[in-house]
């Protein structure tokens, strides 16, 4: 069990009330039921003694929904199953003041102040820095990283090379456009890669448009599906390897929680079937590494942390290779939080229980935003 210091990160504000939180889920990105299944669990796991939970539905068009936000979260717990409510409440944020930052644009709901906002949003719209930006703009306190660190957590290319450039080792990659593509024939890319490869779109999450591919016909079709998600794709060299996942808490004082494995056994890769509907899916936490490897994952998963400038909560994703090398696969700013994501059960597993784990993450938002308010906006 790893020892939790987080003594330094005592709740600054304080109310006599209970802490009113907003959780944002949903949104207009292919992760949509995926984030449906994490923001129950984290609604679930949230002290109804310590909160009130406003539910903030953002729907596949993109508008927001408050009144009906509990609606999106239906009783399945299957993604195919789960419904796509039709409210009539329409709700914004807006981007002055402290007090009364949700409104209602339909009238219908009375004019609300929020304590914090959880977003509980993968992908595209959510995870990438920009619901981020509409966060603090509303001087609203929000749990994970800022605008800085969830951008470069989403984009493949960007992360690795800034990896690159902090010597953490990653899998080597090429990555263009759907412009520059006629640049990158199928012998020149595995003139630098080999085969198999990996190909991917550069922003998505939950192995969505990812193909491992070993001939060129199936590189064409995998490309042409990468580019259904993204005008950017990248293309890795194929690392066999055991995937180890590490959780990463905190602002200034990081702490990394016990690493866990991912063992899927009936899929070539850890894909969205494996992921979501599969139950063969392991997660063996403690991964089982002698001492020495477990704590290069810790440290490595900090130092990634740190080098994109994450904030609040993060999982590092790992390939551990038969020599004993690990290669930094990539970084989720909002992890999952559904029933068989490992990021819960991390910290579980390294002393802090699901419930307790929302009151960190919350704290660490709120301490975050208290700290960001003593910063200076005028030249004096
Ligand atoms: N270069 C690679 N070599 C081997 N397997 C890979 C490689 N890249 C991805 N994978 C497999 O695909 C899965 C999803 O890829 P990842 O880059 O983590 O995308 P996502 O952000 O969608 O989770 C990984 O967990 C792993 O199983
Ligand atoms: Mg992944």
């Amino acid at each position: 069990m790893i020892r939790l210091n987080l003594k330094k990160e005592k709740t600054i504000m304080s109310i006599s009330r209970k802490i009113r939180v907003g959780v944002i889920f949903g949104g207009k990105t292919i992760e949509h039921e995926i984030s449906l299944l994490s923001a129950k669990n984290v609604i679930r796991a949230m002290d109804p003694e310590k909160y009130e939970v406003i539910p903030i539905g953002i729907d596949k068009m993109g508008q927001w929904h408050v009144k009906d936000g509990y609606t999106f979260l239906t009783t399945s717990q299957h993604p195919k199953f789960l419904h796509q409510s039709d409210p009539k409440e329409h709700v914004t944020l807006i981007t002055q003041g402290e007090k009364n930052q949700l409104i209602s644009l339909s009238g219908k709901f009375e004019t609300k102040s929020i304590d914090v906002i959880f977003p509980v949003l993968h992908g595209l719209l959510g995870e990438d820095g920009t619901i981020q930006g509409l966060l603090q703009l509303a001087r609203v306190p929000f749990v994970g990283a800022g605008v800085l660190g969830s951008a470069l957590g989403m984009d493949k290319e960007v992360m690795k090379r800034l990896f690159r450039d902090a010597g953490i080792p990653t899998a080597r990659f090429i990555s263009f456009s759907q412009h520059e593509i006629e640049n990158w024939s199928f012998n020149r890319i595995t003139s630098q890669l080999g085969l198999p490869l990996f190909v991917k779109p550069a922003n998505t999450g939950s192995s969505i448009g990812i193909s491992k591919v070993t001939s060129e016909e199936q590189f064409s079709k995998a490309i042409r599906l990468a580019f259904e998600y993204d005008q950017k794709a990248i293309i890795e060299e194929y690392i066999p390897a055991r995937e180890i996942e590490c959780g990463v808490i905190g602002n200034e004082e990081l702490i990394a929680s016990v690493p866990g494995e991912v063992l899927y056994p009936s899929h070539e890769f850890y894909s969205y079937e494996a992921k979501y509907f599969d139950s063969t899916l392991q997660i063996q936490i403690p991964a089982p590494l002698d001492a020495q490897l477990t704590s290069h994952i810790r440290e490595l998963a900090i130092k990634a942390f740190k080098t994109l400038c994450c904030q609040g909560m993060a999982r590092v994703d790992f390939f551990l290779k038969k020599n004993g090398e690990v290669l930094l696969n990539e970084i989720n700013t909002i992890p999952g939080f559904t029933n068989s994501s490992p990021f819960p059960k991390l910290w579980e597993a390294s002393g802090l229980p699901y419930s307790k784990l929302i009151d960190t993450l919350i704290q660490l938002a709120i301490n975050r935003f208290e700290k960001d308010k003593k910063i200076k906006t005028s030249y004096s």
